[in-house]
């Protein structure tokens, strides 16, 4: 969801030994990129599905980082046309990666344009589609939150397809972990074990609560995260033990005020948070939390 910034990208791991968890994805990716290496060929088209912050973006740029190879990224919300896709064609090298971004944003033309790109690295152009111009074989590797807003066909060309889930806190102490060390601070095993218990399962947010703790302790004067150091910090913020913040409050409180089922849209206006941070962030917290549920008239209270 494009919230990758430069306060997550130093914590970024660049390669497959430093990104924790995810063994499922990571140890297939493995054996497909040896196989690839191996043959001196592109490795087969990725698709990348899961929650914001669970490790997309990682994860594609390590897949070129460990194949050795050239990576362009867009953003497929940015991509209008096919005006706009013909740049990253035109620069493309055999065996680079192509990375997209919330791929379910392209527009079904471009996506249509994309089909003899992936399956025969050829494109038509021209104003009948009347020439074709051969491609660099290329891997495109797409990243979404929503797989099952894309076409059926632009689905089924994409050969291996990844599902990242929600992280375990064992494996989410350990990002924590990693991540104080980065930013130069130590952490007390129970401060780690803290902060992974508020991170929703998610290691963007985790980082989020690392760097804050950070500023807060530094503020007091102190180069280590402790279990203290991280409630008091919390408190601050209004992240409670189980990571529920200020917008899930305020999402429960316009619920509960509108006493009825609520659509996406009527919850917008209600909260002025926007739609896909209700969406993707908000709303599967609070159904795993048990407190909502998407009805077919709307979410209601659980
Ligand atoms: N497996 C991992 N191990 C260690 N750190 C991770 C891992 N996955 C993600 N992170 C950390 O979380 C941050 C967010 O991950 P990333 O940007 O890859 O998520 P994303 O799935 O692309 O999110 P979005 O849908 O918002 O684009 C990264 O900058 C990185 O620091
Ligand atoms: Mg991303």
């Amino acid at each position: 969801m494009g919230r990758g910034n430069c306060m997550s990208n130093e914590l970024r791991p660049v390669n497959f030994d430093s990104i924790l968890g995810q063994e499922n994805v990571v140890d297939r990716l493995r054996i497909s990129i040896n196989s690839a290496k191996v043959r001196g060929e592109a490795l087969s088209h990725c698709l990348l599905d899961g929650a914001p912050g669970l490790g997309k973006t990682t994860i594609s740029t390590a897949i070129a980082n460990e194949l050795g190879v050239g990576i362009q990224i867009a953003n497929g919300g940015n991509i209008r046309s096919v005006k706009n896709l013909m740049p990253y064609l035109m620069k493309m090298e055999e065996n680079m990666v192509f990375f997209i971004d919330e791929i379910h944003r392209l527009p079904v033309s471009v996506e249509e344009f994309l089909y003899p790109c992936m399956e025969d690295f050829r494109m038509d152009v021209g104003s009948d589609n009347e020439l074709s111009m051969e491609l660099p074989k290329f891997t495109m590797i797409g990243a979404t939150t929503e797989a099952g807003n894309l076409s059926r066909p632009f689905f089924d060309r994409f050969t291996f397809k990844y599902q990242l889930k929600l992280y375990g806190q064992d494996v989410l102490s350990k990002i924590v972990s990693a991540s104080a060390g980065k930013l130069n601070m130590k952490i007390m095993p129970n401060a780690a074990t803290n902060i992974s218990m508020r991170s929703r399962g998610t290691p963007r947010i985790a980082n989020g609560i690392v760097q804050w703790c950070r500023d807060y302790a530094l503020d007091k004067g102190s180069q280590t995260l402790s279990n203290t150091i991280v409630d008091e910090a919390c408190v601050l913020s209004g992240i409670s033990k189980n990571g529920s913040t200020e917008q899930d409050r305020t999402y429960m409180k316009a619920l509960k005020k509108f006493g009825r089922p609520a659509g996406l849209k009527t919850l917008v206006d209600l909260t002025n948070i926007d739609k896909d941070t209700i969406q993707y962030v908000i709303e599967p917290f609070l159904m795993r939390q048990g407190l909502i549920k998407r009805t077919p008239r709307g979410r209601v209270l659980s």
